[in-house]
């Protein structure tokens, strides 16, 4: 293993994103940053994101003196550097030269210069630039002893409709069809008489030509996703080419539902060219109301901190380890609708809630606020009074200092014996679909966030899958919970089914098993090819218009959207059944004993009281741990996660998501973490949690 990854494994980094570009006018701010980062226990900053045009002023002349300075400065206070390439924003005087690296919209218009994220991923010119300058980062810093890791641009999205990349497509299609027949059959063209007859006449899906051939659209998806790889893959080897071995990652964003948010990249195809997986975390707290049953009140931020524990447990699964918590706000983000600060206390327990599910780093966007455009007024450390002696500064810089504490919590890893499969391409796919339920209302992304929510909430620590490990992977886990999984390749359905025979538990769900990679139905009833292993066949599927009186018999939990209406040669034994609707008396859930393992399946969507119902029963009969056992507390805002090291230590993390203060109790007693002071040999049998409180325990094997 790369040694400089190292470190990443065996301390928690504290810092972020910092921008001395803005101020090099300002030498005497530059300096105080310097003593300000070791007033705040500032151990790493991510330096150059948007640092071209400083960088490289005009076309092949580099300015690398300004940064050498800094970097120096930043390596003398003992401050490591994630040093970033800066493609994600480009000088003017690139585009106006070139304009073909500048993205082309779907409506054929070439976009002028501004924002960032607007270049062409196919651009010759684009990527040799890129190639260029980062050669020479790599030349000047790659061996640097303060630059722990590369920072590859910034958050990569978005997609280009130019001819550069139209050509592209058509090679890519080229290569994975092989023939016009083959990827006509593929795209199922004869219907509508869309039936492709040369290569060239294949275009981009855009609102003005083709959108309603699924294939298509997904394919130009995984298409866009490539492209993204393959240009990331493009400036690491730059970074090669330049002598450099340090680690990469790039950060990612919160992957969202809403339209025109996230990414639009699946971003499991990262796994291969990142060393380590960041990400940007931006969670709306203390916003009233939230997506797992509408509700308002005491739990919301509880809510919202399993929603963001789902994607801290997505990039620690990308990560295969623990992950990089790149950005985050200490403050107020200046782009939301309304942006609220964070209460006090919120700072540390949302970053330990990050360390508690495998984050070695606490990053923020961002050191200090800018004077101009467009995030003068985003949080930051330091404001624009340029001092210490702030609230904030004061919360970040006690986080910083506890991170200095609890560094021997690096080498702990998350351990997780339940899994949810959350595929890419099925959630493209299933979105572009037209069936039962069309629009918003399939919510994929938030099915999946809720039957996370459902084994969080009981401390049944979940990794999360692509679908596409092998077998040996998939045989970690005891439950893998694979929900909404329309899309489904013979060979995933096979792994799944080895995997329960092999003595593993699998839960499935109505819209499940209905195509193939090609978004080709299976020539059979729904779910396909894991009708065997459910014991189940579905022979239709009825959409429920809100407010239908449809419940799951014996219980007054709702049945919504959904209601699979399940042959009657059903071989799963029944463990509930409909009441009402047309699939009345018919299985609402089963299970079928499959070799050594069992298979679940819930025919209809079912809310968050029933979800914590059947997952108290599945977990129970996976028999998987909880994180909460050997300890009791009342408040509903209390989440208990921990990290175990090797040798069976144990790191509780003990995080009060309500603005009331709370108990927790111990069976065992335990020792507090870092130790106190002057008393290593303290014991606890409880503690007092604060309003917005974050402690941590340490609990030793008995
Ligand atoms: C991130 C981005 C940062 C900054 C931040 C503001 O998505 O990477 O550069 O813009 O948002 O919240």
């Amino acid at each position: 293993m790369n040694m400089k990854i190292n470190k990443l494994y065996r301390t928690l980094l504290f810092g972020g994103d910092y921008n001395p570009e803005q101020w090099l006018d300002r030498p005497e701010v530059l300096k105080n940053d310097i003593s300000l980062m070791k007033e705040a226990g500032v151990t790493v900053v991510s330096l150059g994101i948007f640092a071209w045009s400083s960088l490289e002023p005009e076309e092949d002349r580099f300015d690398f003196g300004w940064m050498d300075q800094v970097v120096e400065r930043l390596h003398g206070a003992g401050i490591s550097i994630f040093l970033a390439t800066p493609s994600a924003a480009r000088p003017s005087w690139l585009a106006a030269r070139y304009p073909e690296v500048l993205r082309v919209a779907p409506d054929g218009k070439r976009n002028l210069f501004g924002g960032r994220h607007n270049h062409c991923y196919s651009s010759p010119v684009y990527r040799n630039r890129t190639a260029l300058i980062n050669r020479k980062l790599s030349e000047q810093y790659g061996s640097h002893p303060a630059v722990l890791l590369w920072h590859i641009s910034n958050e990569y999205g978005g997609e280009c409709h130019c001819e550069l990349c139209q050509a592209n497509f058509r090679l890519w299609l080229k290569e994975r069809y092989g023939s016009l027949e083959e990827l006509n059959r593929a795209w199922w063209n004869s219907f509508w008489s869309h039936t492709i007859s040369g290569w060239e006449e294949i275009h981009s899906p855009v609102p003005h030509g083709e959108t309603g051939s699924h294939a298509l659209v997904l394919d130009w998806k995984r298409f866009v996703t490539h492209m993204t790889v393959d240009f990331m893959s493009h400036e690491v080897a730059a970074l090669r080419a330049g002598g450099s071995t340090l680690p990469v990652t790039t950060n990612m964003l919160p992957v969202v539902e809403k339209p025109g948010f996230g990414p639009g990249l699946d971003y499991w195809k990262f796994r291969d060219v990142v060393d380590i997986a960041s990400w940007d975390s931006y969670p709306a707290w203390h916003m009233p109301g939230f997506a797992y049953g509408g509700g308002t009140g005491p739990v919301d931020d509880y809510r919202r901190a399993a929603e963001e524990a789902f994607l801290h447990d997505f990039y620690r699964s990308l990560s295969g380890g623990p992950f990089i918590l790149m950005e985050s706000t200490p403050a107020n983000v200046n782009w939301a609708e309304r942006s609220k600060i964070k209460k006090p206390g919120m700072i540390r327990l949302s970053a330990l809630n990050a360390v508690a599910h495998g984050a070695n780093s606490v990053q923020y966007f961002q050191w200090r606020k800018s004077r101009g455009s467009f995030e003068k007024f985003h949080g930051a450390l330091v404001g624009h009074d340029g001092g210490s002696d702030t609230r904030v500064f004061r919360e970040c810089s006690g986080l910083g200092a506890l991170l200095g504490t609890i560094s021997a919590a690096a080498e702990s890893l998350y351990p997780a014996k339940a899994a949810i499969l959350f595929n890419w391409e099925n959630w493209w796919a299933l979105d572009e679909s037209m069936g039962t339920v069309n629009g918003a209302g399939k919510a994929y992304l938030e099915t999946l966030k809720k039957h996370h929510y459902a084994l969080w909430n009981l401390g049944i620590q979940t990794d999360i899958l692509s679908g596409d490990e092998e077998e040996s992977v998939l045989n970690r886990y005891r439950l893998i919970v694979a929900p909404m999984l329309y899309l489904l390749p013979r060979e995933t359905a096979s792994r799944l089914a080895s995997f329960v025979a092999g003595g593993g538990m699998l839960f499935c769900s109505y819209q499940s098993g209905y195509v193939d990679e090609h978004d080709l139905c299976h020539e059979s009833f729904a779910p396909g090819p894991l009708s065997e292993v459910l014991g189940l066949e579905v022979e239709e599927c009825d959409a429920l218009y809100p407010g239908e009186a449809v419940s799951i018999k014996g219980t007054s939990s709702p049945v919504a959207d959904y209601q699979d209406i399940i042959r009657e040669n059903c071989r799963a034994e029944i463990l509930s059944v409909f009441e009402g609707g047309m699939g009345h008396s018919r299985p609402a859930v089963t299970r079928n004993h499959w070799g050594k393992g069992s298979a679940w399946y819930l025919a209809g969507r079912v809310d968050a009281d029933a979800l914590d119902r059947l997952y108290r029963s599945i977990s129970g009969e996976a028999g998987l741990e909880s994180s909460h056992e050997g300890i009791s507390f009342r408040s509903p805002a209390v989440s208990v996660k921990k990290r175990t090291e090797e040798t069976g230590v144990e790191y509780l993390f003990l995080l009060n998501f309500s603005g009331e203060p709370s108990r927790v109790e111990f069976d065992q007693p335990v020792e507090p973490f870092p130790p106190a002071e002057g008393a290593p040999e303290v014991h606890l049998k409880s503690l007092e949690l604060e309003p917005y409180g974050a402690e941590i325990v340490r609990r030793s094997p008995s």
